[in-house]
């Protein structure tokens, strides 16, 4: 079977396109590097291009039959989609709905969606289900509940079956060391308490007054290969035939701020410095996902549950050896 993996050169997509070699899938990746990294394709042949143009896109399909295709790729920061709508819209909107139409082009059925937890906006409760209202307060997450729309109206219309997958908030790394989050700038949490346990500079902890036991955030961590394996089971699914579905993907474990540091200091061994400012705006005080229906529908569980050995895959890749 041979799956397209659009970008693959990222974070999550680069572990995805290693999975698939892992388990004898043909792969090909499609990214433009504007995020990405060409060194962290492995066991894929790369293509280097942007989705926007739909002559590659179109080329593209007419030289390979793909059995499946995933989309990693998309801008993921939230603060810059409130500043810059527009770049959100282009990349994350109009330039999948060229994907969709290629696939619908050229007959290619099977679709997996890297949704997230943003599409739900303020929790109106915790765990978050997939039933629970869809409202979005930032271009980003409006973005992709767009697409997910989209491709209800593509599958009744075209027939093109999708899997979106709504990630919390995706952590780890690989397990044998190979691969890792690289964003620039970096702006999830764990990434930015192991730079602090190397290079001794605080990191902020953003409010201590929320309504949670220790006072600061609870967020799901979810291991970036148990990801990858949901999105294994559910092309699975898409080929057994079962239709369109979305999933939303966490521990439903959440951990706080506090929970995250402490962790930290005792699998890395390193003081790790904080310092505490104010509340951001928009930040909800828990988000935890809900994954009962991915575990009943897929028969997904995730393997690296525990908090300290997420964190044990992210310090061995911060502290690989670097050339
Ligand atoms: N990281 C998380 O915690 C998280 C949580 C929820 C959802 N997601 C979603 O998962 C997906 C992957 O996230 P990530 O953390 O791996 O991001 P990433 O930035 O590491 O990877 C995105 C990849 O897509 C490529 N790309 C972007 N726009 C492109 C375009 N127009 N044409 C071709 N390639 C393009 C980039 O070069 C990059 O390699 C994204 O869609 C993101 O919205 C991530």
């Amino acid at each position: 079977m041979h799956v397209l993996v659009v970008g693959g050169a990222g974070y999550i997509g680069s572990h995805m396109v290693k999975l698939l070699g892992q388990r004898g899938f043909q792969v090909t990746v499609l990214d433009n590097l504007c995020a990405g990294h060409r060194d962290a394709v492995q066991g894929a042949r790369f293509v280097l291009g942007d989705l926007g143009e739909r002559d590659l896109l179109n080329a593209l399909f007419q030289a390979e039959h793909f059995d499946g295709v995933m989309h990693f790729a998309s801008h993921i920061q939230v603060g810059e989609s409130v500043r810059e709508p527009a770049k959100y819209y282009l990349n994350n909107v109009f330039k999948t709905q060229y994907l969709l139409d290629a696939m619908v082009a050229h007959r290619v059925k099977c679709f997996i969606f890297s949704s997230t937890a943003a599409i739900f906006g303020e929790p109106l409760r915790v765990p978050i289900d997939e039933d629970h209202p869809k409202q979005p307060i930032n271009p980003y997450g409006r973005g992709k509940w767009m697409v997910e729309q989209m491709l209800q109206d593509y599958d009744l219309a075209y027939g093109l079956k999708a899997v979106c997958l709504r990630y919390f908030n995706a952590a780890g790394a690989d397990p044998e060391g190979k691969l890792g989050e690289r964003h620039d700038p970096e702006t999830h949490l764990i990434p930015l308490v192991l730079r602090a346990a190397t290079s001794q500079r605080p990191i902020t902890v953003f409010g201590t007054d929320y309504d949670t036991p220790d006072g600061t955030c609870i967020r799901d961590y979810i291991h970036v290969n148990d990801l990858g394996e949901a999105h294994l089971l559910a092309l699975q699914r898409l080929w057994d035939g079962v239709g369109s579905a979305a999933y939303n993907l966490g521990n439903g474990n959440g951990f706080s701020v506090r929970e995250v540091i402490d962790t930290a200091r005792k699998v890395t061994g390193c003081e790790i410095p904080v310092v505490y400012g104010e509340r951001r705006p928009g930040d909800p005080a828990r988000l935890v996902a809900d994954a009962h229906r991915a575990r009943a529908d897929l028969g997904w569980t995730p393997r690296y549950a525990d908090l300290a050995t997420i964190i044990a895959h992210a310090w061995q890749w911060e502290t690989r050896a670097k050339s």
